[in-house]
């Protein structure tokens, strides 16, 4: 049986319901911001206290990470985050207006080392083509990962991207991004001496 989640920050949205009217949600037109994979959301209370001019959305499909996500936000008192339990594309598809996200942010989603894996990976060039209709002109995407395969990968293939410019020229990706939180996840491999690949692209 799931824990509950009572938090004030945590929004319920099932598949076939209407999507949430943001503006209403959040008492502003300020734009919106979206974290995938949002873990137990050390790095979105960091974020979203640096961009108060955005509206943050912290989706995870696990239960316990959203409440640990829920009970970070609501100490913090930020009034610009909101968190839901659901799986990206399926939110996504129903929820985000096209063109409508200042920012997409998809830290270390797919923890799982072995290669047998690597198929179901969730960043694949069909997604990050996929979401690229999601971000505004200007908006930034953002992925990192502790894996050196998936970060040479998605280096790689960001790089012939329609419409997304690299803001890490003359590299494909850094392993340390500036301004950037580091969430709990990505400082036990950084302390392990093993280093976070991240790739920053803007949409033109
Ligand atoms: C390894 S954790 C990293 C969490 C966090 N980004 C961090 O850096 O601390 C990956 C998280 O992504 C979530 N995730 C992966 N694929 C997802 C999907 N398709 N929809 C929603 N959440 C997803 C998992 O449930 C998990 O909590």
């Amino acid at each position: 049986m799931l824990i509950p989640n009572t938090s004030p920050s945590l929004l319920h949205w099932e598949e076939g319901t209407p999507a949430p009217l943001w503006g209403a949600l959040f008492g502003n037109a300020n734009s919106l911001a979206l974290e995938i994979g949002c873990g137990v959301g050390d790095f979105i209370v960091q974020m979203a206290a640096m961009h108060p001019e955005l509206n943050f959305i912290a989706i995870d499909f696990y239960n316990k990470g959203c409440i640990k996500t829920c009970k970070r936000v609501d100490k913090s008192g930020l009034n610009n985050v909101r968190v839901l339990r659901v799986e990206a594309r399926t939110f996504i598809e129903a929820c985000i207006p096209s063109e409508s996200l200042s920012m997409i942010i998809i830290n270390c989603p797919d923890p799982w080392p072995k290669l047998r894996h690597r198929k179901r990976r969730l960043v694949s060039s069909e997604f990050v083509a996929y979401l690229s209709g999601f971000l505004k002109s200007g908006a930034d995407f953002f992925f990192a990962t502790d894996f050196v395969d998936y970060g040479l990968d998605v280096a790689e293939f960001m790089t012939v991207q329609p419409g997304l410019v690299n803001q890490l020229l003359p590299d494909k990706y850094t392993h340390a991004l500036p301004d950037y939180p580091v969430s709990k996840y990505m400082r036990r491999f950084m302390d392990l001496g093993q280093p976070i690949y991240y790739v920053h692209y803007r949409r033109r």
